[in-house]
């Protein structure tokens, strides 16, 4: 049988076509547009996410076998507030994962309520993008949209209901909340009245391998599938890259170089970072995960190329760049504040080192360079809680880079393994629809049987060391910006 992942991502939506052997048959990606209301806003409209998800699966299927489809699963961006109104009616545009609008809402959590409190609660602290302090910001702020929420859901959860019904989502989305108790895998009702939300406002949890409903029969008939075509709950994009990339066991390692750009690192018991530098959540598998998670990584490479040198030839301009690990310009990717591990949303992006005699290609270098920086910062932190990661996987758009998985080997001095496709969400999302109807009997079965690794990226010691050394001068540079952040806001 054929089976559907959906990638609700923050550019666009992917779609892909998996037969049950883990054979790719089509992709199919449509873009909806983000927008930026105020800095360090962001905010989608649901409607365009359905719209173009129901558009993407008819072309997805036209002229494939549509007998054969027997489940769709998702990968979606996570932590976004969708807030559904008594006749589920979407009140609001979606705020995002990657909207610093709750700086004082998150501190208000971390500060009155206690990082130790939240801890417990939930294994993990306040960060701006989670949704806890997307719901307090949005009762102080939009008090009559607050007053008819009936329904709390994140991204691809609505477009599973629209899909199927039921209101549901995953432990690994549902991680991502602040209103979850990682550990038993359920919603904390001590969270809720912290935060002062009615549980029933929240939806069915499941694990992200099991089936949630069937298609709604009048979109069966539109898009020529069965009735039966089961829906799983699928993951939150991390989660879903981590299946599709096999990284599943204990210090399994994938690196997601996306719009945002994260560290996941899978292990089978369930641990928190003392200092909760990293989101400790549920993975998609049954187990557990750390994950250190950058808010600019992939779209650091995109705004320098596209928006400000205004080029879309990624490789000429890659092309130009030598002197790996002697680069005089350093890059801060945080374009959009930062979440791992500096938690600061005032966090800003700058270019430091420049000189006379400084070319456009050390800047694209530096670019580059940058994002390896900040996702070695997590991978440090990691390190420091004794965690050997030996070897990652990488996926996302970044991830098509030779360069950039070049430089990431080097910069963090471990092998990158690349997948024999980098679908990450995508492939695990329909990962997830194929174990939920039963064609493999877990998660870890349809890794071993589909994902196959086809290069490895090994670092070379002599580089390594020069990295190891800019690196070292890397990690001063935030410290110092800091307080300067904070003036500028
Ligand atoms: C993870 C996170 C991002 C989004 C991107 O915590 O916020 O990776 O899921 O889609």
């Amino acid at each position: 049988m054929n089976y559907i992942g959906i990638d609700l991502g923050t550019s666009g939506v992917k779609l892909l076509l998996m037969r049950g052997d883990g054979e790719i048959l089509k992709i199919v990606s449509r873009e909806y547009p983000i927008s930026f209301p105020r800095p360090g806003w962001s905010q989608q409209d649901p409607q365009d996410w359905y719209r173009e998800t129901i558009a993407g699966l008819k072309e997805l299927l036209s002229g494939s076998d549509k007998s054969q489809v027997a489940g769709i699963g998702f990968g979606g961006q996570m932590h976004g507030l969708v807030v559904l109104d008594e006749e589920d009616a979407v009140i609001r545009p979606a705020i995002l994962w990657n909207d610093g609008r709750t700086a004082e809402e998150s501190e208000y959590l971390n500060r009155e309520i206690g990082r130790e409190t939240l801890s417990k609660y939930t294994a993990n602290v306040s960060f701006a993008g989670f949704t806890a302090p997307k719901v307090l910001w949005l009762k102080k702020h939009e008090p009559e949209n607050y007053a008819r929420i009936r329904k709390i859901m994140l991204p691809k959860d609505y477009l599973a209901y629209c899909l199927c019904g039921v209101h549901c989502t995953d432990v690994s989305d549902a991680s991502g909340t602040l209103f979850f108790d990682v550990e038993n895998r359920c919603w904390s009702d001590k969270m809720c009245e912290i935060c002062g939300i009615k549980k029933e406002w929240l939806p069915r949890v499941f694990e992200s391998y099991e089936a949630v409903g069937t298609l709604k029969p009048h979109l069966a008939a539109e898009l020529g599938i069965s009735e039966k075509t089961v829906i799983a709950a699928g993951a939150g994009d991390n989660a879903a890259a981590a299946v599709g990339t096999g990284t599943v066991g204990d210090g399994a390692c994938n690196i997601s170089l996306g719009t945002s750009g994260t560290v996941f690192i899978s292990t089978e018991k369930f641990g928190v970072d003392g200092n909760n530098a990293l989101h400790s959540f549920a993975h998609a598998d049954g187990s557990y995960h750390l994950m250190g998670c950058m808010l600019s990584a992939a779209s650091c490479n995109k705004w320098w190329l596209e928006g400000i040198i205004g080029t879309k030839e990624y490789d000429e301009e890659q092309k130009k760049i030598s002197g790996l690990g002697e680069n005089h310009v350093y890059f801060l990717p945080y374009l959009m504040g930062e979440r791992s591990p500096h938690n600061d949303p005032d966090a800003r992006g700058a270019f430091i080192g420049l000189t006379m005699d400084s070319a456009r290609a050390d800047m694209t270098q530096a670019v580059l360079e940058g994002v390896a920086f900040a996702l070695r910062d997590s991978l440090e932190i990691a390190r420091s809680l004794g965690i050997e990661v030996a070897r990652t996987k990488v996926c996302g758009g970044g991830a098509k880079s030779p360069l950039w998985r070049k430089i990431l080997a080097n910069v963090l001095d471990i092998c990158v393994d690349v997948p024999k496709n980098e679908e990450g969400p995508s492939m695990g999302g329909a990962m997830l629809a194929a174990v939920a109807c039963g064609e493999y009997a877990s998660v870890k079965e349809a890794a071993q049987a589909i994902v196959k690794v086809s290069d490895v990226v090994r670092p070379n010691p002599e580089l390594a060391a020069r990295y190891e050394k800019r690196y070292q001068q890397f990690k001063q540079i935030y410290p110092v910006c800091r307080p300067l952040f904070q003036q500028l806001k």
